[in-house]
């Protein structure tokens, strides 16, 4: 733990790992960027739903995955005086915002700096009653316009949620082969024309159009589909942001971990906003929920053994139709929760999506292997190849 001295937590760390924090200051510190505690909120997704869940086991203690802005950790601590949260985020952004309700909740709230999949690994509390995830990027970073989410304001073609560690996009697209970019502009950007983008960033390459934002979504807004709806350039940056941050690969492990960490009967509910994001969750979810044991005979019984878990949606949760009406980033949000029945351990999801070494080894600049391994998801026939 650390104590209460002004320090950018997690700065001795630039490999990413973690620190956990039971107190920090919120101001920066002399030669580092200032905290960003003051780009316009962010609005939890899907809070009361969530909520109703995870309410089954109130009082309890809750690990918050995505931290952000601590709209949902806040919320789980007001909704029981004895309530206690573990938050993670790997955003130097987000541990100023959790000092800040360290303050408030001193006592109830630890956060842990780090990437999820391996600052679970730092909780103090072994067992959790529930754990969320909500997926994706806070509203923290993508107004911000120097992170270089967004393609509203010229800045460094970033996209790291932790610019402590990893490769920002612009040298992700510089060292990525031509195949590679291919393989997250179909299977994750889920862009219909993603051969003729994936053909221009590689044909840009050493050019400065790949080097900030603006450059680069013009670029690729004259070779991607156009829409009514959207600007040619989102799925691009989409499927970039998930390459860099290795968002796909993350989720797979981070998931097992955190239903292992689940008492019984504890919760695990899971926001997503990416289709690939919401398969990665329904297949380790079946997998939990369905048993792989054999049925066995007991006193000439057949009896068939409990799986791990239990679905507490049956089917996928979308907001309301007001939440879709004034938070617009919750339109393609979806909610998926299971509750832990079983104190075994859980067999893994053996599915993978669609990552490939290759993509991973890009993201983090350790250079390409001669081909990409081929994606096992099915490409959408017309649309694609
Ligand atoms: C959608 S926001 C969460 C918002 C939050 N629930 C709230 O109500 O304010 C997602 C957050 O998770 C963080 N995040 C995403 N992937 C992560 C990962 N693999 N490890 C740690 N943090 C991650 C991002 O940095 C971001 O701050």
């Amino acid at each position: 733990m650390v104590g209460a001295t002004p320090q950018r937590p997690g700065s001795a760390t630039a490999t990413g790992q973690q620190v956990v924090i039971g107190a920090t200051g919120a101001a920066g510190i002399e030669g580092m960027p200032p905290f960003n505690t003051t780009t316009p909120g962010h609005i939890s997704v899907m809070k009361d739903e969530v909520l109703d869940f995870l309410a089954l086991r109130y009082p309890g203690n809750f690990l918050d995955m995505t931290f952000g802005g601590g709209g949902h950790t806040r919320a789980i601590l007001e909704g029981h005086k004895d309530n206690t949260v573990t938050a993670i985020d790997c955003d130097p952004d987000a541990a100023p915002r959790a000092a800040l309700l360290n303050k408030e909740y001193a006592g109830r709230f630890t956060f842990v700096d780090g990437f999820f999949d391996e600052a679970i690994e730092a909780t103090p509390k072994a067992t959790f009653d529930g754990v969320l995830f909500d997926l994706g990027v806070s509203s923290f970073q993508l107004d911000t316009a120097e992170r270089g989410f967004s393609f509203r304001k010229e800045a460094p073609a970033d996209m790291r949620m932790n610019p402590r560690t990893g490769t920002p996009a612009w040298k992700f697209i510089e060292e990525a082969s031509l195949q590679t970019l291919e393989t997250v502009l179909r299977d994750w950007a889920e862009e219909p024309r993603w051969r003729a983008v994936a053909q221009a960033l590689h044909m840009a390459k050493g050019s400065p159009a790949l080097a900030t934002t603006l450059g680069l979504a013009t670029l690729v807004g004259k070779h991607a589909q156009h829409t009514h709806r959207i600007n040619p350039a989102t799925r691009t940056f989409m499927g970039l942001r998930m390459a860099v941050n290795d968002e796909i690969g993350r989720l797979e492990r981070a998931l097992p971990k955190a239903f292992g960490r689940l008492k019984q009967d504890g919760v695990l509910a899971v926001i997503s906003f990416h289709s690939v994001e919401d398969r990665v969750v329904k297949l380790f979810f079946r997998e939990v929920t369905h048993t792989s044991e054999p049925i066995k005979i007991v006193k000439g019984m057949k009896v068939k053994p409990h799986a791990p878990a239990k679905l507490l949606l049956k089917k996928v949760g979308r907001p309301e139709k007001d939440e879709k009406a004034t938070n617009a980033r919750s339109r393609s949000a979806k909610l998926r929760v299971v509750q832990r029945i079983s104190a075994s351990k859980p067999s893994l999801p053996s599915a993978k999506i669609v990552l490939s070494e290759t993509i991973l080894d890009a993201a983090q600049g350790r250079g390409e292997q001669p081909s990409a391994a081929p994606t096992q998801r099915s490409a959408k026939s017309g649309q694609r190849k």
